[in-house]
């Protein structure tokens, strides 16, 4: 039968036109008991029709967009976390962490990204000790570390947990000529808030590519790069947990970091030595390179992240 106004009913939960769509899904959602969730929701729901509006989404978009959430879990395994990395080149990742940390002045150290290759329970090193578990050619580093307050008071028995890419620019997980947790490490500051470790210079490396991440990049027409870094991991109970990466200011894609992890105060200082200086261990052939760098931590909540890989 016809439409017509004696048989219209009309009114609440009735969807009449687009401009009906939000208002009344965000009614439906406002009995969520949670307030967070509420919150959040909502304003998903808010910015997303607004999205769908502003770019007049077309019907075989959408069905794209579709395609991409599903492809993103199906190309997530256990050595590879696709939706952390499509957060990651969206640049979601820099800014929730950059919202999330940093509050505290000029003096705590900048947090980066975790990216999608941390991994919990890497093996303990003792201080000074080597992350190097399988033959790893290229030139050797030693890191030296010192962990402070923001008074610059030392902070002893703060948990360094180290990871980063091989000269060839591939994480252990994604290499099967390297050792399991090849190229990671924890270990302890020590009474004055030092560590210290021995491994080799990073390389910058392209990111992952093989899914969608990948397409959104070749179709952007970007790169997939980032600069040579280390990540590093500090944790202490009754200190907040402080996430970052150190990169090398001789990297070529430093200005243009896949995942815009590079803040000004996160370049340190990769300091080449020559076979003119005495080589602190007596296996080493020039050059070498040592990495001095000196974390802030403000007191505050202690949390290990969720591992993107297990
Ligand atoms: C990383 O630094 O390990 C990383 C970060 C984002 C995407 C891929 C790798
Ligand atoms: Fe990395």
């Amino acid at each position: 039968m016809a439409h017509s106004s004696e048989t219209s009913r009309a009114g609440p939960g009735i969807i009449d036109g687009a401009d009906a769509v939000t208002p009344v899904v965000l009614a439906a959602m406002a009995g969520t008991p949670d307030p967070r969730l509420r919150e959040i929701t909502a304003a998903l729901v808010r910015h997303l029709h607004a999205f769908a509006r502003e770019v007049r989404l077309t019907e075989p978009e959408w069905e794209a967009g579709i395609a991409l959430l599903n492809r993103i879990g199906q190309t997530t395994d256990a050595r590879h976390n696709e939706a952390v990395l499509m957060s990651d080149v969206l640049g979601l990742s820099t800014l929730v962490c950059l919202l999330n940390n940093g509050d505290a002045g000029a003096a705590e150290t900048e947090a980066a990204l975790l990216g999608p290759f941390w991994r919990d329970g890497a093996p303990p090193v003792p201080n000074g000790g080597s992350i190097v578990r399988s033959p790893t050619p290229g030139p050797v580093l030693f890191t030296r570390g010192r962990v402070t307050d923001p008074a610059g008071a030392p902070i002893p028995d703060v948990r360094i947990d180290v990871w980063q890419s091989s000269p060839v620019g591939l994480y252990e997980n994604q290499d099967p000529t390297q050792a399991d947790m090849n190229l990671r490490g924890t270990l302890a500051t020590d009474a004055d808030g030092r560590f210290a470790l021995r491994s080799v210079k990073p390389s910058g490396y392209p990111v992952p590519v093989h899914g969608p991440a990948g397409d959104l990049l070749r179709a952007q027409r970007r790169h997939p790069f980032r600069p040579a870094h280390m990540h590093i991991l500090c944790v202490k109970p009754g200190w907040k947990t402080l996430v970052t990466q150190v990169f090398d200011p001789d990297d070529a894609h430093l200005r243009s970091d896949v995942v815009f992890g590079v803040t000004d105060r996160l370049i340190g200082a990769f300091v080449e030595h020559g076979a003119d200086e005495a080589a602190p261990e007596p296996d080493l052939t020039a050059p070498w390179y040592s990495l001095d760098h000196t974390f802030v931590m403000e007191r505050g909540e202690s949390r290990l992240p969720v591992p993107p890989i297990p």
